[in-house]
């Protein structure tokens, strides 16, 4: 099978002036991952080294450089799904964790629950040999800044960078066929300590099934969340199946991967008039994306070998 991979780095009004670093940000990962998959390497290793090159850069709402929650600290959410067994490992509100997708696969591997949160998810980690970080290790000075303009102002959301976006995400399909879906996220800007939104949700931010497909989503997480929208994307990938060749990457596939990401990003608008955006890959390794947004910030290695990033 032909490897695949496909990342987000947040749908959201991007700046002109942030355009160059959310596209340059997102083919760094690309590159990551796919240094991965297109030597036979495993997709759960690729997702996960995809998304901490995205964690890491503080063009994006995920690890270092998230936003900060009302009291000013950074709590990060994050989820990795296999497709095969349907299992997740998703960890919540971390407040001491460099690059929380590497709890969340640790949470999927070696922890007999599917999801985790805080101090728990924290001591989990630590277990697991992932070092904790100083909360203050996680805060970048443009999102303090950010902060503290709307701490002056009664939490004006003008003052946010992406207020309710730059949620990170990729799904990955390597040449074994092992098909995994990620979500990482800092939240929105100024929310209240302990919320949660989609991103480590099953079905809600992120969804991967092998008989269909992988998903991640970005966005407004209290709307995505109404719809689980990645299970719904999923859920449109399956009933738009149209091929009956499996091992084929055809023109039929590539229309099927980019219908259901529109008829899921146009439920999330039908359904609560939220905005967001969704990247896929169908069970083939076929790319798909939509967003409601006026952009969004994605990447993926086209058929060709090409790597395609936009916002
Ligand atoms: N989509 C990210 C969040 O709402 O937390």
């Amino acid at each position: 099978m032909k490897p695949s991979l496909i990342v987000h780095g947040g749908a959201w009004n991007i700046p002109d002036e942030a355009i160059d670093a959310c596209k340059s940000g997102c083919e760094r990962a690309l590159r990551r991952g796919w240094s991965i998959l297109s030597r036979g390497g495993h997709a759960l290793d690729a997702i996960e080294a995809t998304v901490m090159v995205l964690e890491d850069d503080p063009a994006f709402d995920a690890g270092y450089g998230s936003h900060l929650n009302l009291d000013g600290r950074v709590e990060c959410d994050a989820m990795v799904m296999n497709g095969a067994t349907l299992r997740a490992g998703a960890a919540s509100t971390l407040e001491r964790v460099k690059n929380p997708i590497r709890v969340a696969r640790a949470i999927l591997e070696k922890c007999p629950h599917m999801m985790v949160v805080g101090e728990g998810a924290e001591r989990f980690a630590k277990e697991q040999g992932i070092a904790l970080c100083d909360p203050e290790d996680l805060i970048s000075e443009a999102e303090r800044e950010a902060w503290l303009k709307c701490k002056n102002d009664k939490h004006a959301a003008e003052h946010h960078r992406g207020h309710e976006q730059g949620t990170v995400g990729a799904v990955a399909l390597d040449k074994e066929g092992n098909l995994f879906a990620a979500t990482s996220t800092g939240g929105t800007c100024c929310k209240l300590p302990g919320r949660v939104g989609d991103s480590p949700l099953i079905g809600c931010g992120c969804y991967a099934d092998s008989e269909a497909g992988g998903v991640s989503c970005t966005g407004y997480g209290e709307a995505i969340m109404k719809i689980v929208m990645a299970k719904a994307a999923v859920d449109f990938l399956r009933q738009s199946e149209i091929c009956v060749d499996s091992s084929a990457r055809t023109s039929c596939d590539v229309t099927t991967a980019k219908v259901a990401a529109r008829e899921a990003v146009h439920l999330l608008a039908k359904r609560t008039h939220g905005h967001g955006g969704l990247i896929l890959l169908d069970r083939h390794g076929n790319p798909g994306f939509a967003f409601n947004t006026p952009r969004m910030a994605y990447g993926y290695v086209a058929l060709d070998g090409n790597f395609v990033t936009a916002v």
